[in-house]
């Protein structure tokens, strides 16, 4: 029989006070191991917007990674829809052995809320409570409110005998968005992360989005999120975010920018022979090819798996890897922000970044221009796509290399 620790959160961001509760819970003797249960999207917290999930659980696993005894859960956040903790009960359930007993973990203030939560009967039922205790609550009344739901619902509840370190998430995440890391509220792997990311970036400004344009990303963030890995799907995010933030300023769609910077690779993971499989039944021949199919292929998936049919989003999808000729203002975000999203970190990127705030069509000449110089050195063609974008932005195209060098086409893609 193993006793399992499972403490639940936001992590928005992963901070030292997660950090030492999950220590004070190992050190406690009281469970053996900890699952950290990064929270899907919760019933309570419809108005807030939350980091991308995959952001959250990326700061999570790296905040515990030296801990063997944690792991880290994509349960909540592999489902579309609210989380209920009922639900997550149950499926973690599943997954453990019979005779496995899980142990809640939270702070002194759920006493007071849980009976609001759906199926408190059923939830207390199912497991034991660990509470620690926080400041603002005292610790009679927290006693008193343990013993009424022992009276009321059998609940096995004991507390944690240790002083949780109590961070405000808002603060730190105030304190992350001015840059200001070092402060000791977050775990040194974390940090790193976040500055890397730029994971705070744009964040006043993309606060003010619709509501449901954050639950619609991130139902489709959960679907997308099998089939790419942490690479992958972080690019994604960041493509996503930056995509959005340019949309603002050129009066584009934020919402089409979005899923678009987020399914834009969506097909970049998948066996080489399903991404071909994919791009020709999107029918177009120009882009097969192993390193832009993924192009073609992920617009294909994104309307017959996703059930995204605006033509816009498919587009700029579609022509992400190359450009074309008749380029949106969608299209030309899409492939900008593809290139300069903050994690990247090849030459000249400032300069590409500093355009996009105001002249997308000038940012796009410039990704071009180093495209072009890129393949010149490598003694590559340039796709007729790309080529037909340079001639409609007024850049000369270098000489095609000779017959025998032709086969592989190469973009800056990655
Ligand atoms: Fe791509
Ligand atoms: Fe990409």
């Amino acid at each position: 029989m193993t006793r399992i620790g499972l403490i639940g959160g936001t992590f928005d961001p992963f901070h030292n006070g997660h950090r030492r509760l999950v220590e004070a819970v190992l050190i406690s003797g009281q469970v053996d191991r900890v699952i950290l249960m990064v929270a899907g999207q919760q019933p309570h917290k419809t108005k807030v917007k939350v980091s991308a999930a995959g952001y959250r659980f990326e700061m999570a696993l790296r905040g515990v990674a030296d801990l063997s005894q944690v792991e880290v859960s994509d349960l909540e956040i592999r489902r579309p829809g609210r989380s209920y903790t009922v639900d997550t009960l149950a499926l973690l359930r599943g997954q453990l052995a019979p005779e496995d007993e899980i142990v809640l973990v939270y702070g002194s203030d759920v006493l007071f809320d849980l009976t609001t939560w759906r199926s408190p009967e059923i939830i207390l039922s199912s497991a034991d409570v660990l509470i620690a205790h926080r400041g603002g609550i005292g610790q009679q009344a927290a006693k008193d409110r343990a013993e009424q739901l022992r009276r009321d619902f059998s609940a096995r509840i004991d507390f944690l005998n240790a002083p949780m370190l109590e961070l405000s998430a808002t603060e730190v995440r105030e304190a992350a968005v001015r840059g200001e890391l070092d402060t000791g509220k977050i775990p040194e792997r974390v940090a790193a992360l976040i500055t890397r990311h730029d994971l705070y970036g744009y964040d006043e400004e993309l606060a003010r989005v619709d509501p449901a344009v954050w639950h619609q990303l991130a139902d489709y963030e959960c679907q997308v999120r099998p089939l790419l890995n942490h690479k992958r799907l972080l690019h994604s995010l960041n493509v996503m975010r930056y995509a959005m933030h340019l949309a603002n300023k050129h009066g584009v769609s934020v919402e089409k920018a979005g899923i678009a910077g987020l399914m834009h690779d969506c097909a970049k993971c998948l066996e080489a022979h399903t991404v071909l499989h994919y791009a020709r039944l999107a029918g177009d021949p120009e882009l097969l090819e192993p390193a832009l199919a993924h192009g073609p292929a992920g617009a294909w998936l994104a309307r017959h798996q996703f059930g995204i049919e605006d033509p816009e989003i498919l587009r700029a999808i579609h022509y992400h890897t190359t450009g074309s000729g008749d380029m949106s203002v969608l299209d030309l975000l899409i492939y900008v922000a593809d290139k300069v999203e903050p994690a990247r970190t090849y030459h000249n990127l400032e300069a590409i970044r500093e355009a996009a705030e105001t002249d997308l069509v000038q940012a796009m000449r410039l990704c071009l221009v180093e495209v072009e110089a890129f393949l010149e050195r490598e003694n590559k063609p340039s796709h007729p796509y790309a080529q037909a974008a340079l001639e409609k932005l007024g850049i000369p195209t270098h000489h095609p290399p000779a017959p025998d060098k032709q086969e592989t086409r190469l973009t800056l893609e990655q």
